[in-house]
């Protein structure tokens, strides 16, 4: 046998794993520390009531022959599409069910959509970046070019920026991980204005946009006019309803997204019957109860408590002078290191000093380095006692 040769490319490890291994063995030398958890964004509030009933309910339904469930529909229950489909409506986004894919959440799908397009496309990727969407085409052996983030532009990099490189795959990520920049519609829409002149199409993965609390600000890219032309969606309930450990995501393809003659969507449902049966009714349960009044409401009600979080991290910051992006509409701060440039030098320290674990901004990219990033996932009580020995340690 031969090997895909391309994963000799990657880097030895994936981010989070990397850093999971560093803490643990850290741990095990030091056995008694309190370590806090702020690098990989993963919730810690538990699923909310009407969740957890409606799965309730449903594993009744599994113990009876009549309501017993064996394979699932193909694209996900109708159910959870209508219920998809009516969480669009209100953002003013109308979708055909055929439109709306349940899957296991926007990692997977965002690796696997690359199934679908050819490995000659060049791939447009903002950095610093959510290290899924580099990784997963460097195992595809496509030629990455890189759009720079930084202060001047805001970390939200701009098709003007590209000069005369031309891209036909490009990633977007709004609000960003791990930045917390938001882009406007007017931003988005000259996304989609290159888009379509280029023939390319945009991935926008919209994991964080329950956290979007300024009403101005789009959370989908389909709320932009012609982006059906030329958009796929990823979006999860991850983060917006603590499903990291529950798994439910949901992709859009949109039948106006064509090739010529052929449909995305259709390749798309080709290659997930294909390769993939579907998340669990159970789950796919619990998922439709995220999105009825009383789910909205109780989630609501968690995403405050995240931005709660963000708001002791990032007036900690102000206090200690240290300048940084996010946390507003996004449960990500992205904090410029003061007087270093060496972002894991900067992790070693947080974690020997304050047994405090943050995700160093190199891990996003080339231009991460020199920053910082908390995620605001934790309990109050945690991200309290982790901001004072920030203090101790950096005042
Ligand atoms: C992150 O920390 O960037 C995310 O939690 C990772 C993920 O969602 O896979």
């Amino acid at each position: 046998m031969t090997i895909n040769n391309n994963y000799l490319n990657l880097k030895d490890s994936y981010l989070f794993s990397t850093i999971a291994k560093k803490v643990r063995e850290y741990s095990s030398q030091n056995p008694n520390a309190k370590i806090i958890r702020m690098g990989i964004g993963d919730v810690t509030r538990p699923l909310v009531p009407a969740v957890i009933s409606a799965m309730q309910n449903a594993v009744v339904d599994m113990s009876k022959a009549e309501t017993f469930k064996g394979y699932g529909d193909e694209q996900g229950y109708g159910f959870l599409q209508t219920a998809v489909k009516g969480y669009y409506a209100k953002k003013g986004v109308p979708l055909e069910l055929n439109e709306i894919f349940i899957g296991d959440g926007a990692k997977s799908d965002l690796g696997n959509i690359l199934d679908i397009f050819g490995t000659e496309n060049a791939v447009l990727i903002p950095d610093p970046v959510y290290p899924v969407y580099v990784d997963t085409n460097i195992m595809h052996g496509r030629k990455i070019v890189f759009m720079n983030g930084n202060l001047g532009n805001g970390f939200l990099p701009m098709p003007i920026e590209l000069n005369k490189t031309k891209a036909d795959i490009i990633y977007l990520c709004s609000p960003n991980n791990p930045t917390g920049a938001v882009y406007t519609k007017a931003q988005l829409a000259e996304w989609v204005s290159y888009a379509k002149k280029h023939n390319a199409v945009i991935l926008f993965d919209s994991a964080y946009e329950a956290f979007v609390t300024d009403k101005t600000l789009p959370t989908s890219i389909f709320e932009i006019k012609g982006a059906a032309d030329c958009a796929i969606e990823f979006c999860s309930l991850s983060k917006t309803a603590g499903f990291t450990g529950t798994r439910c995501g949901y992709t859009v393809v949109p039948n106006a997204l064509k090739n010529g003659d052929i449909s995305i969507n259709k390749l798309w449902l080709r290659r997930q019957t294909t390769k993939f049966n579907g998340v669990s009714y159970v789950v796919q349960r619990g998922a439709e109860a995220v999105f009825s009044d009383e789910g909205l409401a109780q989630i609501t009600k968690d995403i405050e408590y995240y931005l709660g979080n963000a708001k002791i991290i990032a007036s900690t910051l102000d206090e200690l002078g240290i300048a940084y992006t996010g946390g507003n509409n996004s449960p990500y701060i992205w904090l410029k290191i003061p007087n270093s440039n060496d972002s894991w030098a900067f992790f070693d320290m947080l974690l020997e000093k304050a047994q405090i674990v943050g995700t160093p901004g190199a891990g996003f990219g080339a231009s991460g380095e020199g920053h910082f990033r908390f995620s605001a996932f934790g309990q109050r009580e945690n991200v309290i006692e982790a901001m004072e020995r920030l203090k101790q340690i950096l005042k």
